[in-house]
């Protein structure tokens, strides 16, 4: 290495660390080296940030234990993030935090082959202990969690404290509203991060998740609407990503992403099964899109957006509804997929690439839907169940929503529909805005 003075001046961040990294195995084993250059020399670690981190961010607490909570705790140490992460459920915080000090960090492998690792500074089952000393929560979670975990937070939130959710929806602000209370809720500002900035999937709990994309784009919805530009500049900091404001938080409910795609591309799958029989394939989700399934997510989206249309035509707000194409062919622009149609779209997009359909396989027989899969289990209460619920509200019709809901329900055995209503007995345990006593307009827009 060079004993020049201003040799920091003249070298790059990547080549400076490369030279130290040459000089430190030098004299090791060699069975350490690899495991030594791979570590240090990936980029991504010590790549500058090019989003400079902004002032609102004193410290970040990361929520929950799940796929992407381990990833961001990962990344945001990276993106040179200060941040704790607080697991409250099960033992996900004693796994989490054995796996990171045995290796020194939460471990990524991204899809180009490249390995980071990063570290948060605390982890706790206790909320108490790790997120009073933040004013940022960054809640990657599937939304059946959101009253339980805001129910843990509750004693811990402080006025002020932005909370943002991701992938941002399931009726976030009407289960807060029910359980922190109108004061409370006033005192905090809620943000939706959409789309979920990563597809990962755990490949060693505590110690390594596999990556497949980090999303470069987003839109960020907020309560109260007036901090939207604060909320996407803590977005934009916290992933080194572009961000723009959406309109209203209810636009991030409404946003066309998993329940637009899973429950009509199924339906379309399973059309040839019934019970008793077998499909005699499990197809790929994506790649095989086919006209009929592209053609029932563009009905449905449809009718997204003409409930979108009636919410302005009655009171003027216009929560700026895309088609899923369109918005989907945004984040993924650098991926220059297909963006002749829905199913060119998904049939050509590579973040899209390698998933199976959520049929379960019976053994010398076949495959059946399988309905306990988050498809069904996330995408009809906390997705097509909330699309529907507000066209109730607003007296808008669906038929293509309806097909899929109450084919979807009847395997489930569920009741959410009823004669094309959202009156069932199971809406009681959707995020529908009936079961949070929303039933007008006003409230459907935080009035
Ligand atoms: N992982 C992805 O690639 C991906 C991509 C797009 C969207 N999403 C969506 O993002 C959300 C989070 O995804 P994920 O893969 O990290 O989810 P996950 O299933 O891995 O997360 C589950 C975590 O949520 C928490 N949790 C679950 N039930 C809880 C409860 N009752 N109380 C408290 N905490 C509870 C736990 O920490 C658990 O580990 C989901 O809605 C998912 O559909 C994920």
């Amino acid at each position: 290495m060079s004993d020049d003075r201003d040799y920091l001046v003249k070298h790059s961040i990547p080549q400076v660390i490369n030279d130290l990294v040459t000089a430190l195995v030098k004299d090791r084993p060699p069975h350490a080296v690899p495991y030594m250059t791979e570590w240090f020399t990936k980029k991504a670690v010590f790549e500058r940030p090019k989003v400079p981190l902004t002032p609102l961010i004193k410290k970040v607490c990361i929520v929950g234990g799940g796929n992407a909570a381990q990833a961001f705790a990962n990344i945001l140490p990276s993106h040179g993030v200060a941040c704790n992460m607080w697991c409250g459920f099960g033992d996900e915080a004693e796994r989490i935090s054995a796996g990171i000090n045995s290796q020194g960090g939460m471990k990524v492998h991204w899809s180009d082959g490249s390995v980071t690792l990063g570290k948060p500074d605390k982890i706790s089952k206790d909320p108490g202990e790790v997120v009073p000393e933040c004013n940022v929560l960054i809640m990657p979670l599937p939304s059946f969690a959101y009253p339980s975990v805001l129910t843990d937070l509750k004693p811990h939130l402080k006025p002020g404290m932005y909370i943002g959710i991701t992938p941002g929806q399931g009726g976030f602000d009407w289960v807060a509203r029910t359980v922190l209370g109108e004061e409370l809720m006033k005192s905090v500002i809620f943000f939706a991060i959409m789309p979920m900035p990563l597809n990962c999937r755990i490949t060693d709990f505590g110690k390594q998740v596999h990556v497949q994309v980090l999303k470069k784009k987003y839109r960020v919805g907020a309560l109260p609407a007036a901090k939207t530009q604060e909320c996407c500049d803590i977005t934009a900091s916290l992933f080194q990503a572009e961000t723009t404001a959406l309109p209203h938080l209810l636009t991030a409910t409404m946003y066309p992403i998993n329940a637009i795609i899973h429950p009509q591309r199924v339906f379309r799958i399973c059309q040839p099964w019934r019970p008793g029989n077998y499909l005699p394939e499990n197809p790929l989700f994506y790649e095989a899109m086919d006209e009929g399934s592209a053609g029932l997510m563009d009905a449905v989206n449809t009718e997204l957006q003409m409930i979108a249309e009636k919410i302005k035509e009655l009171s003027g707000v216009d929560l700026e509804i895309p088609h899923i194409k369109d918005f989907l062919g945004w984040v993924y622009e650098d991926d220059k997929p297909d963006l002749t149609s829905t199913k060119t779209f998904f049939a050509t997009c590579s973040a899209y690439k390698g998933f199976r359909s959520p049929l379960k396989q019976v053994e010398g027989k076949g495959w059946v839907p399988d309905f306990e899969n988050r498809y069904f289990t996330e995408d009809i209460p906390l997705g097509l169940c909330i699309y529907k619920g507000i066209a109730d509200i607003v007296g808008e019709k669906t038929p293509a929503m309806d097909m899929v809901m109450y084919w979807a329900q009847a395997g489930m055995g569920k009741e959410y529909i009823v004669n094309g209503k959202l009156t069932g007995k199971d809406v009681a345990s959707s995020n529908a805005p009936q079961r949070f006593g929303v039933t007008t307009l006003d409230q459907l827009l935080g009035k």
